[in-house]
């Protein structure tokens, strides 16, 4: 007798089980700006105060929307220069930005200050993947992972994820596995290209696959607690951001920021091939006040990752020392 059930094919080659359910309260697009998208989408909030100092990208997919965005400073401390009575309206929302993942304390304060459910906290350079006592928390996992794709929402809000599903795009990673990390890096970019103009979607089912393994072992990323902690004790003395995070132990960090006067600058590292992010270049003319130009100006942020053995640890803390003494 003929089975009925309409199967895509048994057989053939091996292949991933499919991706386990996803949790109450959580869901996976194909990026942090999708995410935010579709949160908002759902929320339907009339005003959202939206920091000056992040990527442009994290806001591009919302503006669509009919929301006031009015845009906030933050202070030396990294915390945001609103007022609570500016957010105490029911239809008032707050994102607050965990810089670095290092700003646990400052996410904290913001969450006790505006009220829990007027804040959304984007943890886009964190790695703790863990809601946070907000109305959502938004998190960019392929910042830590070789993704291509992937952003998650931890909320209560019922969210609509697109019905369309994103690509994963690999040949970046392929690239730098053999070593060729220039094409590589080409490869990336184009690839960020493609996420910009993919739109909100639902992140893909292969995506998904891959990024609950790598869920599933993130001690691996503690790591980068270590070589934080490590950094902190040879440049922390004359780091000029020291004291502004370092009051939580609730650190995941993205990169170590390093602020100095006079400031080296991150293109002398990389020619020296130690590769450190500039966050967020193309926002250094527009309207920002001392303090948020002075972490795209005067800081360097020291990555975190792809660090293979103590050899390369060394390599960068001597690639800065020469840098600072020169
Ligand atoms: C703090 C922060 N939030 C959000 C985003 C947007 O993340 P995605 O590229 O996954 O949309 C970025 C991207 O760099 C970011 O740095």
């Amino acid at each position: 007798m003929g089975n009925q059930r309409s199967v895509s094919g048994v057989g053939g080659f091996p292949h991933f089980m499919p991706p386990k359910k996803s949790q109450k309260g959580l869901y996976y697009l194909n990026s942090a700006r999708s995410c935010l998208y579709c949160l908002l989408k759902a929320i339907k909030p009339k005003t959202v105060y939206f920091p000056k100092f992040v990527c442009s990208s994290f806001l591009s997919y919302s503006l669509e929307l009919d929301i006031d965005f009015r845009f906030y400073s933050i202070d030396e401390n990294f915390l945001p220069l609103v007022s609570k009575r500016a957010v105490s309206d029911s239809n008032s929302l707050i994102i607050y930005v965990n810089y670095f993942g290092i700003c646990s304390a400052q996410a904290e304060y913001v969450i006790n200050k505006f009220n829990s459910q007027r804040v959304i906290i984007d943890n886009s350079q964190s790695y703790s993947f863990k809601k946070e006592n907000a109305l959502a928390t938004i998190y960019s996992p392929r910042k830590f992972f070789p993704l291509s794709d992937s952003g998650m929402i931890f909320s209560d809000i019922k969210v609509e994820v697109p019905n369309e599903f994103g690509s994963i795009n690999l040949s970046h990673f392929d690239k730098k596995s053999r070593g060729f990390h220039d094409a590589a890096y080409t490869d990336f970019l184009a690839c960020e290209d493609m996420l910009a103009n993919a739109g909100p979607l639902a992140l893909s089912d292969y995506s998904l696959r891959l990024l609950q393994s790598f869920l599933g072992d993130r001690k691996s990323l503690s790591i980068r607690e270590i070589f934080f902690k490590e950094l902190d004790e040879r440049f922390g003395s004359i780091n000029l951001l020291k004291g502004k995070f370092d009051n939580s132990s609730q650190k995941f960090p993205l990169c170590y920021p390093l602020q100095l006067s006079p400031a080296i600058h991150t293109s002398t590292l990389v020619e020296k091939r130690v590769f450190a992010a500039i966050y967020w270049p193309n926002l250094a003319n527009t309207d920002l006040n001392t303090f948020e130009l002075s972490l795209i100006k005067e800081t360097v942020n020291l990555p975190l990752s792809n660090i293979y053995d103590q050899r390369d640890f060394e390599y960068l803390i001597e690639t800065v020392s020469s840098l600072i003494n020169s």
